[in-house]
């Protein structure tokens, strides 16, 4: 009976306790994949889980005086709460540090070694922390990460690499070869033109400087890198390479790998060439998804909009949000959130369309045949044009699916939710009922509302899934009758001498205004911080002749050392023009003597000669600064220069 099996993945998280909707995005995705997968006939395999080593996490844990596990054990923890209120269908949810997936990393990377595509060499170049993401001196713009845009900080060390460059040209021919490896067509071409073309170079595997992580099974001073290792969970929560004859064997290659955009580099160039020097076949798929922006830019929480998926699901459902995220976006673009269109989108398409739909159709049932489902005898040409664009939606919802078209997936099931409510309008039930003559005519047309509602409520399965519960209720029907997938190829499934039975509205209309509001104050922000005002002390006014008898020049430091007597002090001597004199000066506390060696600094040369603790000081060094830091203030042209 199976269609097949099907394999589909989120990337694993980082342990992070405020996840927001942006992250959610990902999996409510695959989590509607997977449905829609399983729905359709497919036996699924959909996995998530938490990328759970690296430097980063060991820090924060150090900061909050707990131990690395002890820490990610409660966001974990966390996380899997948020996915059971989104009642996200994953079928495994796979740690990095659960014993099986750390014991197969050692595996995969002793068989890399032994094959030679892992050598020990010295890492020298640029790390950022955040990342976790090792840059070559080219790669790093003004010393910071070209991908997140934090600074990067060199780092020297023995290390196990990747001969990732071993792998170009067949990730070259995977690229050219294999159209559908990697959607949407724009990412195909960055990764080809960005990162393949100018050449790939060996990749770093391995670090000594921390120890939060696998270690390298052949060297224990070092641990694996967290890619590898996070990378490596697609297929080590399927058994590889302990056990090749169950999951690995049935659901290997996956189908689809979902990712945001960010990480599309990891997944189509590192991942394959992992794959391919351990001979395994590739994934059929990769997917980078656009990312939910807010106005102005990344999400966080001060923006006024409330992204935190829990508020919004207390408020709205799980339903309005999947749908939502889903409907709003272009799944392969970024989208911008606003409170304001989550809010127009639940009242037009959900509180409008459909849920004015089922209301008004058990309303009339009631009102019209005692709540009974009647039976449909009679044929117009509106009733077949409604039987035979309801009964068209699934190949459409298909064809949408497989190319991960969601938005307009959603947009064929509500071009069938339009038309029931437009065909109440064609046949006007409340006309046909006062008339007993058309009692006929008028059991038809309820019985099509009813009907067309039923496959509504299928269709929407793989992304409303309590939405389409609440319609089988209100319909009076079980789960199982009428509500297959299959189910929604023919029409008159619905068996009539039903009870319908009238609930609360499935979304009630929401007045905007009034919640916009509310949403706001949900928002907890965080109390703006005073600007603390520092006050500029100002110094009486002089003139132009006042200050024109300040004779300023440029001097270049040519030697600098500590004040034998005092701690405060450093003596210099300054070259200004052809003569070279003494300053003494009191920044110590700022500077080293020989970081001054060189520097050219701006001096006031008329000063009053005087000895400082035994040390003749002739003119004065000048600094900026608010007392506690100070800067020299530096000229970058000849000494001997007149300031002014
Ligand atoms: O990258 N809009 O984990 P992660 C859309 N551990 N998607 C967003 C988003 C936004 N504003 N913010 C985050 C990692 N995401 C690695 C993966 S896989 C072997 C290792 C998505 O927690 C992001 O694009 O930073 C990614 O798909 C997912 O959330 C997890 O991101
Ligand atoms: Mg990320």
């Amino acid at each position: 009976m199976s269609k097949g099996n099907f394999y589909i993945t989120t990337p694993i998280y980082y342990p992070s306790s405020n996840l927001h909707i942006g992250h959610t995005y990902t999996t409510v995705a695959a989590d509607a994949m997977a449905r829609f997968k399983r729905l359709s006939g497919f036996d699924v395999m959909f996995l998530t889980g938490t990328d759970e080593h690296g430097q980063k996490l060991q820090t924060v844990a150090k900061e909050k005086g707990m131990q690395p596990k002890e820490y990610i054990d409660t966001i974990v923890s966390g996380i899997k709460d948020l996915w059971g209120t989104m009642e996200i269908s994953y079928d495994h949810f796979i740690r990095t540090t659960d014993e099986e997936h750390k014991r197969r990393v050692q595996e995969i990377f002793k068989k890399l070694y032994e094959k030679g595509d892992i050598y020990k060499g010295e890492y020298e170049g640029w790390y950022c922390t955040p990342c976790e993401s090792f840059w070559t001196e080219t790669q790093v713009e003004d010393g910071k990460c070209p991908d997140c845009g934090r600074p990067v900080q060199k780092t020297k060390e023995e290390a196990y690499f990747f001969k990732l460059s071993k792998y170009q040209d067949k990730l070259l021919q995977l690229f050219e070869e294999n159209p559908e490896f990697l959607e949407p067509v724009s990412r195909k071409n960055e990764m080809i033109n960005n990162f393949i073309k100018p050449g790939l170079e060996d990749l770093c595997i391995s670090r000594t400087s921390f120890d939060w992580g696998i270690k390298v099974p052949i060297d224990e001073k070092h641990v694996i890198y967290v890619w590898l290792d996070a990378l490596s969970n697609y297929i080590t929560a399927l058994g590889y390479p302990e056990e090749m004859d169950g999951k690995y064997k049935k659901y290997w290659p996956a189908d689809i790998h979902l990712v945001g955009k960010e990480i599309v580099r990891f997944h189509t160039i590192i991942w394959p060439a992992m794959l391919m020097a351990l001979d395994l076949p590739l994934p059929k798929k990769v997917f980078g998804h656009g990312w939910i922006l807010l106005e102005g830019g990344k999400m966080s929480k001060s923006k006024g909009n409330v992204v935190d998926p829990v508020v919004l699901v207390d408020r709205y459902g799980i339903d309005a949000l999947k749908y939502f995220l889903l409907r709003e976006y272009s799944f392969g673009q970024d989208g911008v959130f606003t409170n304001e269109v989550l809010l127009n989108r639940i009242n037009s398409d959900l509180a409008n369309d459909l849920g004015n739909l089922v209301s008004r159709t058990v309303a009339m049932i009631e009102k019209y045949n005692k709540g009974i489902i009647p039976e449909a005898k009679t044929s117009t040409e509106f009733d077949e044009d409604l039987k035979t664009i309801a009964t068209g939606v699934c190949a459409k919802l298909e064809e949408k699916m497989n190319n991960l078209d969601y938005s307009n997936a959603l947009e064929e099931i509500w071009k069938l939710v339009r038309r029931t409510n437009k065909y109440i309008d064609e046949t006007t039930p409340w006309v046909l009922a006062k008339d007993e003559a058309e009692k006929e005519k008028l059991n038809t047309v309820l019985y099509n509302l009813a009907e067309s509602i039923r496959i509504i409520s299928v269709l929407i399965l793989p992304f409303m899934h309590t939405t389409s519960k609440k319609i089988w209720g209100q319909l009076g029907i079980e789960e199982g009758n009428g509500t297959a997938w299959e189910d929604t190829f023919t029409f008159g499934k619905l068996p009539s001498g039903v009870k319908v039975k009238k609930e609360a509205p499935l979304f009630p209309r929401i007045d905007i205004p009034k919640e916009l509001e509310a949403l706001e104050a949900t928002n907890k922000k965080p109390e703006p911080k005073k600007e603390e005002k520092k006050e500029i002390p100002q110094k009486p006014e002089i003139t132009i002749d006042d200050f024109d008898k300040v004779d300023l020049k440029v001097g270049q430091i040519l030697e600098c050392k500590k004040h034998p007597k005092a701690d405060k002090l450093l003596v210099s001597q300054v070259k200004i023009g052809t003569e070279v004199r003494q300053i003494v000066s009191g920044i110590a506390k700022h500077y080293k003597p020989e970081e001054l060696v060189g520097r050219k600094v701006i001096v006031v040369t008329n000063l009053k000669p005087i000895k400082l603790r035994g040390e003749e000081s002739r003119g004065m060094i000048l600094a900026a600064g608010d007392g506690k830091e100070l800067t020299l203030v530096t000229a970058d042209i000849e000494d001997g220069s007149q300031v002014s």
